[in-house]
């Protein structure tokens, strides 16, 4: 049986712009095992990118808890939060976020700058890391000279690199097209079975949402547990 390496229990969010309160979490419960590959749907505006930036320590909830690896994040100073996110969170956005003047090998070395890692070993992983995403031959490019697909592809190397709890994927296929979509979430996809790494993404798109292990919904600030009994359901009877 996986361990949970992620533990949300009634986790609550609201923003405030004038005199207009908004709670957007009102109360959010999710588990995700080592290993899953586990997509949070919801439409847009349900609140999945304010729930990620809290499991990723970019902000901090108003209620309840985040345990990240057995460690309780949600009330962190914001130094605390810097270090949980170099050691244990591996970030990967919809616009692929590269540093333009790096190559594809400085990018995905970049991370392992900021934690204590030697010249030789930073090198043996940046390596490892562009083998898995199938990149080692593009490693002198800059991102302006590869595609978007080949572009996630480094940002997925980026993330995997510090060996982190949880990969965190927002929409990390919204702005590539069908043929590079697919190649990205089956490449997650295999990360997640055949390396053991932990992703939790968020998709408007039902084909990638058809990819993950398991399927969150997100609606009215709940998690939708119609939704997710439905799911288990379906996998039941599927088999897996
Ligand atoms: N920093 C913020 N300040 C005020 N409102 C915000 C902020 N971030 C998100 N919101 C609001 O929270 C709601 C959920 O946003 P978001 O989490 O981005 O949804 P999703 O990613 O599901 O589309 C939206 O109504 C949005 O306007
Ligand atoms: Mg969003």
């Amino acid at each position: 049986m996986a361990k949970a390496v992620l533990k949300v229990e009634d986790v609550r969010k609201e923003f405030v712009l004038g005199s207009h309160r908004q709670t957007v979490l009102k109360g959010v419960n999710i588990e995700v095992l080592s290993g899953e590959f586990v997509a949070l749907a919801g439409p847009s505006g349900s609140g999945k990118s304010t729930l990620l930036n809290l499991i990723g320590c970019l902000d901090v909830p108003d209620g309840g808890s985040i345990e990240i690896d057995g460690v309780e994040v949600g009330r962190l100073s914001a130094k605390e939060q810097a270090r949980i996110r170099r050691e244990k969170i591996g970030f990967v956005f919809q616009n692929f976020n590269l540093l333009p003047v790096l190559t594809a090998a400085e990018n995905v070395e970049y991370p392992l700058t900021l934690l204590k890692v030697s010249a030789a070993e930073r090198k043996e992983r940046v390596r490892k890391a562009l083998d898995v995403v199938g990149l080692t031959e593009h490693m002198h490019k800059r991102p302006t000279e590869m595609s978007g697909g080949q572009q996630q592809r480094v940002a997925i190397a980026r993330a995997l690199v510090t060996e982190p709890t949880v990969i965190l994927a927002d929409e990390p296929t919204s702005h590539l097209d069908q043929e590079n979509s697919e190649i990205v979430v089956r490449l997650m996809q295999r990360l997640s079975r055949e390396e053991g790494v932990t992703f939790l993404f968020t998709t408007h798109d039902p084909g990638v949402m058809a990819e993950a292990s398991r399927v969150i919904r997100l609606r009215d600030g709940l998690i939708d547990a119609g939704a997710a009994s439905e799911a288990a359901a379906a996998s039941a009877v599927d088999g897996n």
